[in-house]
């Protein structure tokens, strides 16, 4: 039963505007890809990491990735798309038909803790999807056109994180569905969820936060300077 991870780092970063593209973009002196990488290849569980890129970044990217930690874990990159679920596509194809499970983690999730995938990856192995989520603390509301629809209860209100793990099978049916109906989803179980099947939700960290804006940024150094890790 072999488990693989695809760390998902070909967008462009346009909301952090850093004129690179966001996974190179260091946080305390180490690429976001980097520490995603190196966190999720620590996870025992995970046998294999593929590391979808930019198009056109292959050779930066394996050069960036060789010498970190877990490396022998490391598929060579796979490039990704133009839209998050073309990579996800991408980095699902290279994947060996004996895959059983697969993680999906992004990038801009450089924080994210070993504790909290294998969690997940239990989960996922009882109910064959499961993703990290953390209880919104604000109200939501609904809103279109500058007006509230509804608002929704907020005791049923999660954020949805990565890593989502699957069933590879249950993936790949998911992805094909969404691409037959051409339906684009914002995150990996949504895909799933539109099957109808279940997915487990697993209490994570709000400090597992995905790094999309500036203000992020900053407030993921604070985060890492507080549990001490290596800070530049
Ligand atoms: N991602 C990807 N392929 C894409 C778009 C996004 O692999 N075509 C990845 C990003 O690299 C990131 C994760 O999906 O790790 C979540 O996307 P997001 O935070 O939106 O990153 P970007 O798309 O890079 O940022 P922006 O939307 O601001 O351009
Ligand atoms: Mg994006």
């Amino acid at each position: 039963m072999s488990t693989a991870a695809l760390v998902l780092a070909a967008g462009r970063g346009e909301r952090l505007g850093a004129g690179l593209p966001k996974a190179l973009v260091s946080l305390a002196g180490v690429p976001l890809v980097v520490r995603a990488v190196e966190a999720i290849a620590a996870v025992p569980e995970i046998e294999r990491v593929v590391p979808v890129v930019p198009p056109g970044e292959l050779a930066r990217f394996a050069a960036l990735l060789s010498g970190v930690a877990g490396a022998h874990k490391l598929a060579p990159p796979v490039e990704g798309g133009r839209e998050r679920q073309d990579s996800v596509r991408a980095g699902l194809a290279s994947l060996a038909d004996d895959t059983a499970w697969v993680a999906v983690h992004d990038a801009a999730r450089a924080l994210v803790r070993g504790a909290d995938v294998s969690r997940v990856i239990a989960a996922a192995r009882r109910h064959g999807a499961a993703l990290l989520a953390v209880p919104l603390r604000d109200t939501m509301k609904r809103v279109r056109d500058g007006r509230v629809l509804e608002t929704p209860p907020r005791a049923e209100c999660w954020a949805a994180q990565t890593p989502q793990v699957f069933a590879a099978r249950l993936l790949r049916e998911a992805l094909a569905k969404a691409d037959a109906e051409g339906f684009l989803a914002t995150d990996d179980a949504q895909l799933v969820e539109r099957l109808g099947a279940p997915v487990a939700v697993v209490e994570g960290e709000v400090g597992n936060l995905k790094i999309t804006t500036p203000e992020d940024l900053a407030a993921a150094e604070v985060l890492l300077r507080a549990r001490g890790e290596r800070a530049a």
